[in-house]
């Protein structure tokens, strides 16, 4: 698929109103995504676990207008006006108005909430961005007369559109495992959007859980944009991006193997190179908190005292996903909640797992 598969080619059938819902969840990645090239092309590959419960629910009610020169639409956050989403959607808008070209013929409303607490310092920009590029898609699917359309073109050109508002929202349409990003072992992977992982996932990685420790509830002080910007001349981004290349290759092998010990290994040390690089570029930033590092250690000493599979990753904040197979959940669960909630802003933690995608929940 190249970009101009994704430009609108049906005629638009006269539809006055509408309105559509779609339910879209978070991703953690394993590789990690973190600098990227004109128009959302990533820098490198990456791949992710889809979420199960961290999810956005977006409706969005269309109507049509008589003018017709720029973008209508208001967004309301748990039934509340929400003006300062606005910039966000209207630039999301700008970018993909080329592939919706109907996106200023009508009058949005865009209804938005989230499972997880509002201020809980967990990115809302994946499920978000997905659930609203799935609502789009559920209207052009409305709006074009004859063209019949595959679920999955339906899910290759939400996760296209998902990935122009924000780069990590390409890898929340469908699960359980997304590469978004070429890479030269895996079959049909594309900058353009998220593919499910084509090749063979051993039973240890299929029912992995992910333990969420809100250490950090406030606004990080620096965004992922401006992070992703700073790697543009960062010294080590050449090595960081071919180590992110090689270290998809180990994982495919290890995905396969069920190989519990070499899925460790690649995934904390992503998560510590993801922050060497904001701490290594210039201006320097340090996302993690103390209590970062406090859970990271227990986590290492309990590792290496029990000798059961549990790591950590992070993403662009000082929060601790904690990662396990379900079969080691009870006492891991037993050790998160004596040990390492201490360390989370008002004992705050969300329990989740693997999941399988978004989720139409009205046409
Ligand atoms: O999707 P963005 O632009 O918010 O970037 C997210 C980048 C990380 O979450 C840090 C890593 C990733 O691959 O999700």
């Amino acid at each position: 698929m190249i970009e101009q598969d994704f430009k609108f080619k049906g005629v638009c059938k006269n539809v006055e109103k509408g309105s559509v819902a779609w339910s879209s969840p978070s991703n953690i990645a394993l590789v990690k995504y973190w600098g990227k090239k004109e128009n959302q092309i990533p820098a490198n590959p990456s791949i992710s676990f889809t979420l199960n419960h961290c999810k956005t629910t977006t409706t969005l009610t269309f109507a049509k207008r008589h003018t017709s020169n720029d973008f209508s639409f208001e967004i309301f956050l748990d039934g509340a006006l929400e003006e300062n989403f606005k910039p966000k959607i209207e630039s999301f808008f700008k970018r993909i108005e080329n592939y919706l070209p109907f996106l200023k013929d009508y009058h949005f409303k865009i209804e938005t909430s989230n499972s997880f607490p509002h201020s809980s310092g967990i990115a809302s920009s994946a499920s978000g961005m997905s659930a609203l590029a799935l609502c789009l898609m559920s209207m052009e699917k409305d709006l074009s007369d004859g063209l019949k359309m595959t679920d999955d073109y339906f899910n290759m050109k939400a996760s296209f559109l998902a990935r122009l508002g924000s780069g990590s929202a390409c890898r929340s349409i469908e699960g359980d495992v997304i590469v978004w990003g070429t890479h030269s072992e895996i079959k049909g992977s594309s900058n353009l959007f998220g593919i499910k992982y084509p090749n063979e996932i051993h039973d240890n990685f299929k029912d992995y859980q992910d333990t969420i420790l809100l250490v950090d509830k406030g606004e990080k002080q620096v965004s992922s944009t401006v992070g992703h910007d700073l790697m543009h001349n960062h010294p080590f981004a050449q090595e960081r991006f071919k180590q992110a290349d090689v270290n998809l290759s180990k994982l495919k092998a290890i995905l396969k193997a069920g190989d519990l010990k070499g899925f460790i290994e690649i995934v904390e040390s992503e998560a510590l190179t993801l922050h060497a690089m904001m701490m290594t570029s210039l201006p320097y930033f340090i996302l993690m908190k103390p209590n970062t590092l406090e859970i990271i250690n227990k986590i290492w000493k309990f590792r290496a005292e029990m000798d059961l599979p549990i790591c950590f990753t992070l993403d662009a904040g000082a929060n601790v996903h904690v990662l396990y197979p379900k079969k080691n959940a009870k006492i891991i669960l037993e050790f998160i909640q004596n040990e390492l909630v201490a360390y989370c802003q008002n004992q705050h933690y969300i329990c989740d797992q693997v999941g399988f995608g978004a989720c139409k929940i009205k046409e």
